[in-house]
């Protein structure tokens, strides 16, 4: 990926976003998803073996940075939703778990990733699943009808994380819950990278401080955030962008931002 300048203007760096994970649902790589074994990656991001073996393998993209249903206590009949579900391995993992009396929602921005989510849906019989199109900062969701919210590696790349996290407690029924894996950093980046359009597109350059982060959440209203796990932010080193890769997956140096792979939980008060 050459090197290109982020947009400013939230409106235009999501075009540019959607430009990238356009490539990226055409066999392109995002998130440090470059050359990887995508299963490989997935087992070690905390998604089973087994899990791996049901979904449509056009599901999986390596691009997530955990596995927010593992820790979601997904219940049967549940309405869940998924902010920015790409190909949709996390809404066909929830699928399974809410039955057919529940239902899952996928929302993203990008139409060739909504067809290959929607192809993958048809393969597999998913009726319960509904891809929609939408932008996460404004989602097309009904107020106060969602059980529990999920979303990976996706809140990074806003240039707007108040206004998703709003979104996301306005469409969360009273006692809703969300679980997020997203990227946040430790330190804040230099310059040079988070002015880079690969790196944004790489899941670093639009990562916020964690503390910061976590204030967002609390000042959308959410009660409970709790931090589930952390891990270092990982690549083959091989993905979209050179600078960016070495800076998310070598951080033994002391100078060397350090970006976090965290799991959230949060709650929508009664
Ligand atoms: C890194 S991929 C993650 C996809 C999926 N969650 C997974 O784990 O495989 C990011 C996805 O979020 C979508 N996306 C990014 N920003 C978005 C926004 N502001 N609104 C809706 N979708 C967005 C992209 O189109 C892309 O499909």
């Amino acid at each position: 990926m050459s090197k290109q300048s982020k947009a400013s203007d939230p409106r235009e760096l999501r075009e540019q976003v959607q430009k990238g994970y356009a490539e990226v649902a055409k066999g392109g790589s995002g998130c440090c998803s470059g050359s990887i074994d995508k299963q490989e990656r997935s087992e070690s991001l905390g998604y089973s073996r087994e899990d791996l073996a049901a979904l449509p393998a056009a599901a999986n993209l390596g691009a997530g940075c955990g596995n927010p249903t593992a820790a979601a206590e997904i219940q049967v009949g549940e309405t869940v939703l998924d902010l920015g579900s790409g190909a949709g391995i996390d809404c066909f993992l929830a699928a399974k778990k809410v039955g057919p009396r529940g239902k899952v929602i996928g929302v993203d921005m990008t139409e060739a990733m909504l067809a290959k989510a929607r192809q993958n849906a048809e393969q597999v019989g998913a009726e319960n699943v509904e891809f929609r199109q939408g932008i996460i900062e404004e989602l097309p969701v009904e107020s106060g009808t969602v059980d529990l919210i999920l979303s990976n590696c996706v809140i990074n790349l806003s240039p707007e994380k108040g206004r998703v996290f709003a979104e996301a407690h306005r469409v969360l029924k009273p006692g809703g819950r969300m679980l997020i894996s997203d990227i946040v950093l430790e330190k804040l980046l230099p310059e040079e990278l988070t002015d880079d359009l690969g790196a944004h597109l790489g899941c670093l350059a639009g990562a916020t401080l964690k503390e910061h982060y976590l204030r967002l959440v609390k000042d959308a209203g959410f009660t409970g955030v709790e931090v589930l796990s952390e891990m270092p932010f990982e690549s083959d080193g091989d993905g979209p962008n050179g600078l960016a890769d070495k800076l998310c997956c070598g951080a033994d140096a002391d100078d060397v931002p350090r970006a976090i792979s965290l799991k959230l939980r949060a709650v929508k008060s009664r």
